[in-house]
């Protein structure tokens, strides 16, 4: 039943390497994987497509509530999911940094967060379930059975993002990167609406230091003294 599947939440601010680490832990343990993010980045690109506005609470809200999106494994471990909106792939598009930015705009309403919450809470399945966000331990899944808080110094996301960018032949700045990165984190951790904060009983993982398999090391053992 879905009610005794294990959740474990990740959250923690952009370019943490959630991403990363939520992929690894659902591989290795054969859970399901809730890319929160990716919702709220449809949410704005839907809205886009549609020529919604930003400020139109109401009509983003109702986008949320109606999404048409499916998620579909691939073999490919860059990119393990498939994203449709409305039978169409959208992964590439979400990924950009402009759906992103649309993303922590759309994410303050309301209306939008609780729009998606049951779609959130529908992947809770058996045998468990790896949530990466900003809010899946304080707001979506508050009796998660492990919460972890991955965080770094805004400069050591800016050069990894940076680097992953460069490994695809984007090219950006990276004092642009630092700031872009640094205006997201202002917006999401000062919302009014479930802002990014580590939960009270969340294991904080500051990774500035670290590379991702120290991470993974971290987060398994964690895993394995709570869940046996
Ligand atoms: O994790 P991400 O970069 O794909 O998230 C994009 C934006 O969506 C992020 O800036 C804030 C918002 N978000 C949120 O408010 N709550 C979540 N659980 C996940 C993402």
């Amino acid at each position: 039943m879905a009610e005794d599947s294990p959740v474990i939440a990740i959250d923690g601010p952009s370019s943490s390497g959630k991403g990363v680490i939520t992929h690894k832990l659902a591989a290795h343990l054969g859970f399901h994987i809730l890319d929160s993010g990716a919702l709220y980045r449809l949410v704005g690109l839907a809205a886009k497509k549609q020529g919604i506005n930003f400020d139109d609470e109401a009509a983003l809200t109702d986008q949320a509530r109606t999404l048409d999106v499916r998620f579909e494994p691939t073999r490919d471990p860059e990119e393990p999911l498939r994203i449709l909106l409305e039978g169409a792939d959208v992964t590439l598009e979400l990924r950009t940094d402009e759906a992103g930015v649309d993303a922590s705009r759309v994410a303050p309403l309301p209306g939008v967060r609780k729009g998606i919450g049951e779609l959130q809470r529908s992947f809770k399945q058996p045998p468990g379930l790896v949530a990466d966000g900003r809010d899946m331990g304080t707001v979506v899944f508050i009796d998660a059975a492990i919460k972890i808080y991955l965080t770094a110094s805004v400069q050591a996301r800016a050069e990894r993002r940076y680097n992953q960018l460069k490994d695809k032949d984007i090219s950006v700045s990276l004092h642009d990167l630092f700031q872009s990165i640094q205006a997201r984190d202002e917006r999401d951790m000062n919302r009014k609406v479930a802002p990014l904060r580590p939960a009270e009983d969340a294991y904080v993982i500051d990774s500035t230091e670290l590379d991702i398999n120290q991470v993974f090391a971290q987060v398994l053992s964690i895993v394995n003294e709570k869940l046996g």
